[in-house]
């Protein structure tokens, strides 16, 4: 018999959840991994586990219960232990720390075109420079704002794909960054290069804005490159709050992949994002570590040794002992709105870890929202499920950030902001 069971109980401060292996029926209930994707894949890496009846069953860390064994009943105590306390444990645990090191920023409009988009909106290019240690960087800021709204919300893309991906002349179009489809919609579109602010290799953290902050000798929980770029984030906003064209309430953060990780990270950290979408951010993003399904930490670690801080390495091989999974990542989010997004071809980025994820992040946002609900399976492909402050997709086909991606994303937008 098919039959998915979910059972949650509360014992000795942990929130047990035990996932029967045995699968969901594909058009019954939702979205599963095809069987024909998971053979070929297994067979490419066998060191790498694709079977959903492999994974073994885990205990996440309840987000309601602090460290010292307290329980929190409502938003007020969330908003005063709870949440700090999380957002410390990711700190020191996962992302690492941004150092206390002055530095200056200043920000210069280098381009200027009011009709932009055949006229329907407005291109301004930003120079942000950060200063300090005697050094520079300047994170080049894209921003298009519809001229038919003022102000109008803008979604800021970290980009972590080729620059042309974000071609501010627009002579090249990408999916990754649909500027005309957005401003049809009456939404903003800015966009900075991750590697403006911190270059996507292992460097011993010499260049981008550690060769500026990084003063004192690193540690274990100094910050790594994702940290990074999700600060770079939080510097466009700097600017974005100060531009009359952009309504600085409705800013949404965006990335894919590693972009999808820095941006929930952003998210996590900056509560002027009042929009967070990681998009098939996997590992280390949306992707419930404790599942070890596809991307673990012990493999990203070894691959992306920049990506995060040192104290991050001692769960490689060992989430269970982590003191937070990425549901309480999600929760940090709360009661901002937060859109997850996976594509069904994407196992390596685990669509069904990070779909659990969001819905374990619900009991946090239920002290907002009380009636917000999702359903404990993966919904079915391309269907948008919203509830309250909260959607997820999955889309068919390959791991990329596409227009279908986008117009989800609108949409949801079109819900939570309007
Ligand atoms: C690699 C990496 C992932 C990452 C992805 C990407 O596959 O293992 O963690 O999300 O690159 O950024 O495209």
């Amino acid at each position: 018999m098919k039959r998915n069971l979910f059972i949650s109980f509360f014992a000795s401060g942990l929130l047990t959840i035990i996932f029967n292996p045995v699968s969901l029926s594909q058009n019954l209930q939702g979205w599963e991994a095809s069987p024909e994707l998971v053979e070929k894949l297994s067979k490419d890496r066998k060191d790498v586990n694709y079977y959903e009846d492999k994974v073994l069953a885990y205990i996440l860390p309840d987000p309601l219960e602090t460290l010292s064994g307290e329980r929190i009943r409502n938003k007020r105590e969330w908003l005063k232990y709870r949440r700090p306390e999380i957002l410390e444990l990711f700190k020191t645990y996962v992302y690492g720390r941004v150092p206390r090191t002055p530095y200056s920023i200043s920000f210069e409009t280098v381009n200027e075109n009011k009709a932009a988009i055949d006229g329907n909106a407005t291109l301004k290019q930003v120079d942000i420079t950060i200063g300090a240690s005697g050094k520079s960087l300047v994170i080049h800021l894209s921003l298009f704002t519809p001229n038919t709204v003022k102000p109008a919300p803008v979604f800021l893309l970290i980009c972590n794909r080729s620059i042309e991906n974000i071609d501010p002349t627009r002579n090249i179009k990408s999916e990754f960054w649909p500027v005309e489809e957005a401003i049809m919609r009456g939404y903003g579109m800015a966009a900075f290069y991750n590697a403006d602010v911190d270059p996507d290799n292992y460097d011993e953290f010499k260049n981008g804005i550690h060769g500026l902050l990084d003063v004192e000798p690193r540690k274990p929980d100094s910050w790594g490159t994702l940290a990074a770029w999700a600060w770079g984030a939080s510097k466009c906003v700097d600017y974005l709050a100060t531009d009359k064209n952009v309504d600085k309430k409705r800013i949404a953060v965006v990335g894919h992949s590693r972009g999808g990780k820095a941006a929930l990270w952003a998210g996590a950290c900056d509560e002027r994002f009042s929009l967070v979408i990681p998009n098939e951010s996997g590992c280390g993003g949306s992707a419930l570590a404790r599942r070890r399904y596809g991307e673990t930490i012990e493999k990203i670690n070894t691959s992306f040794p920049h990506w995060f801080c040192l104290n991050y390495r001692m769960f490689n091989n060992n989430e269970d002992k982590m003191p937070v999974d990425m549901h309480m990542l999600m929760a940090l989010i709360a009661p901002r709105a937060l859109y997850v997004a996976a594509a069904s071809d994407d196992l390596w980025g685990d669509p069904k870890g990070s779909y659990l994820s969001l819905y374990h992040s619900l009991p946090v946002y239920r002290l907002f929202y009380p009636d917000m609900t999702l359903e404990n399976f993966v919904p079915p492909l391309n269907n948008q499920v919203i509830s309250g402050k909260v959607g997820f997709h999955i889309r068919d086909g390959e791991h990329n950030l596409k227009l279908t991606d986008w117009n989800f994303f609108m949409d949801f937008a079109d819900k939570v902001w309007k």
